[in-house]
C-alpha cells in the first residue's frame, strides 16, 4: 500500500467501454505523467459507470483482458504506480454507499438538465435506465471520496464536474464542511477532439463508424490512413486556420497538432499558411504516430507481465479503499448513521 507524501489530491477517470482514443489522450491522459510531480494522483478505471451502457458478463471480470489492456495504457502514459493509485472503481465499495448518500442532495431536475444525459434521451429514448440518469451522482462520489483538490477531465464532463461541486456545497452547508470543493483541470485546445468524419460531434469509444475515431492501440498504417482521409472543409482555395464553427475539420486537426506538440493554435497557422491541405495531413500524421508508437512501445512492454499489472490494481484496491473509508466514516458519522 501506499503512503502518500503531503500533496494535493488530483482524481480522473476513464470508462472501459473500449479502446482509449486520441480523445481520451488529449483531453486528459497526456498531462497524467507530468501532473504526478505536483499531486497525488488516482486514476480510476470507472467500470461502474460502464455498465450504464454495457453489460458485464465474464465471471472473471475484474482482471478481463480490456482491464489490463487499460492498466497497460495508463503506465504507458507515464502514471507511475509506485506513486499513483491505480484502481478499479467497482473493487472499492465506498464509492456505491456514498453514491446512495448523495442521490439525496441533487434534484431531479438539475440531473434532468445534463447535456449528456439529454442526448442519450434523444438517442434511444425506450432504454434510459436510472444509472444512466445518476451517473454524475457516482462521479460525485468518487470525486469527493478522496478529498479531491481537482479534477482532469475533457470538456465533455464539464458539466458533471459543475454538479459535482453543487452537491459538495450543499452537503457543506447543511452539515460541517466535509468536502473539499474540486477545482476542474480542463485544457483550452486539446479538450474536445471531434470525430474525424464528422467533425461536428465527439470523437468517442463507441463510435460505430471507426473511421471517426483514433484508437491508442491503431496500427501506424491504420492512423495515416484515417487522417488522410479525415473530413475537411470545402473552401477553395483551401485555407489552414482555426474557426471551429466555419471550418470544423481543419480547426479539430489543427487542435490535435496543437495539443500534442503544445504549440499555439496561432504559431500552427502562419507555420501551415501556404500549405495544401493534404500536406499538413501529412505531417499531421507523423507528429500523431510519433506520440501512439511511442505509447504503444511501451504498452507491449507492459502489457506482456499480466502478474505486474493485476498486483497493481490489487495494492491500487487496497489504498483506495483504506483512503476512501476513512472519509466515508466521517460522512456516517455526522449524518448520524453510526
Ligand atoms: P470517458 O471514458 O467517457 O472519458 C474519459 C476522459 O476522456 C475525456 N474525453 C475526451 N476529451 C477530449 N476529446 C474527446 N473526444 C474526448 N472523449 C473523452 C473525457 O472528458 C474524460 O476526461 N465519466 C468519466 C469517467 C469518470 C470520471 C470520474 C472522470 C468516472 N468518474 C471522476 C473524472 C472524475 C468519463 O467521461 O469517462
Amino acid at each position: 500500500m501506499l503512503y502518500f507524501k503531503k500533496k494535493d489530491i488530483m482524481f480522473t477517470g476513464i470508462q472501459p467501454t473500449g479502446l482509449l482514443t486520441l480523445g481520451n489522450y488529449c483531453g486528459t491522459m497526456y498531462r497524467w505523467r507530468n501532473i504526478q510531480k505536483d499531486y497525488q494522483c488516482f486514476f480510476c478505471i470507472a467500470d461502474l459507470h460502464s455498465l450504464t451502457t454495457f453489460k458485464i458478463d465474464n465471471s472473471k471480470y475484474c482482471f478481463s483482458s480490456n482491464i489490463l489492456d487499460m492498466v497497460a495504457l495508463y503506465l504507458s502514459c507515464g502514471v507511475d504506480p509506485t506513486n499513483s493509485v491505480i484502481f478499479l472503481q467497482s473493487h472499492v465499495y465506498t464509492h456505491s454507499q456514498l453514491y446512495w448518500i448523495l442521490s439525496n442532495f441533487v434534484y431531479f431536475g438539475e440531473l434532468s438538465r445534463m447535456t449528456q444525459f439529454k442526448k442519450r434521451l434523444l438517442y434511444n429514448n425506450t432504454q434510459i435506465n436510472l444509472s444512466l440518469f445518476s451517473y454524475p451522482v457516482l462521479m460525485a462520489a468518487d470525486i469527493l471520496l478522496y478529498n479531491t483538490n481537482c479534477v482532469s477531465v475533457g470538456l465533455d464532463q464539464k458539466q458533471h464536474i459543475e454538479l459535482v461541486k453543487k452537491i459538495a456545497l450543499r452537503f457543506n452547508s447543511i452539515y460541517e464542511n466535509i468536502f473539499i470543493i474540486p477545482d476542474i483541470l480542463i485544457e483550452s485546445i486539446g479538450s474536445k477532439i471531434m470525430a474525424l468524419q464528422n467533425p461536428k460531434k465527439k470523437m468517442s469509444k463507441s463510435d460505430i463508424n471507426v473511421d471517426n475515431t483514433i484508437f491508442l492501440l491503431d496500427k501506424i498504417d491504420v492512423i495515416c490512413l484515417k487522417i488522410k482521409q479525415s473530413l475537411t472543409d470545402s473552401d477553395n482555395p483551401p485555407q489552414i486556420v482555426f474557426n471551429p464553427k466555419k471550418k470544423p475539420g481543419i480547426s479539430n486537426l489543427l487542435s490535435i497538432f496543437s495539443s500534442l506538440t503544445n504549440t499555439d493554435i496561432s504559431i500552427l497557422e502562419k507555420r501551415f499558411k501556404f500549405y495544401q491541405y493534404s500536406s499538413f495531413k501529412k505531417i499531421l500524421s507523423d507528429v500523431i504516430c510519433d506520440t501512439i508508437f511511442k505509447i504503444q512501445q511501451s504498452y507491449i512492454y507492459f502489457r506482456k507481465n499480466e502478474d505486474y499489472l493485476i498486483d497493481i490494481l490489487k495494492s491500487g484496491k487496497k489504498t483506495a479503499l483504506n483512503y476512501s473509508k476513512n472519509n466515508l466514516k466521517k460522512i456516517f458519522s455526522v449524518l448520524n448513521l453510526v
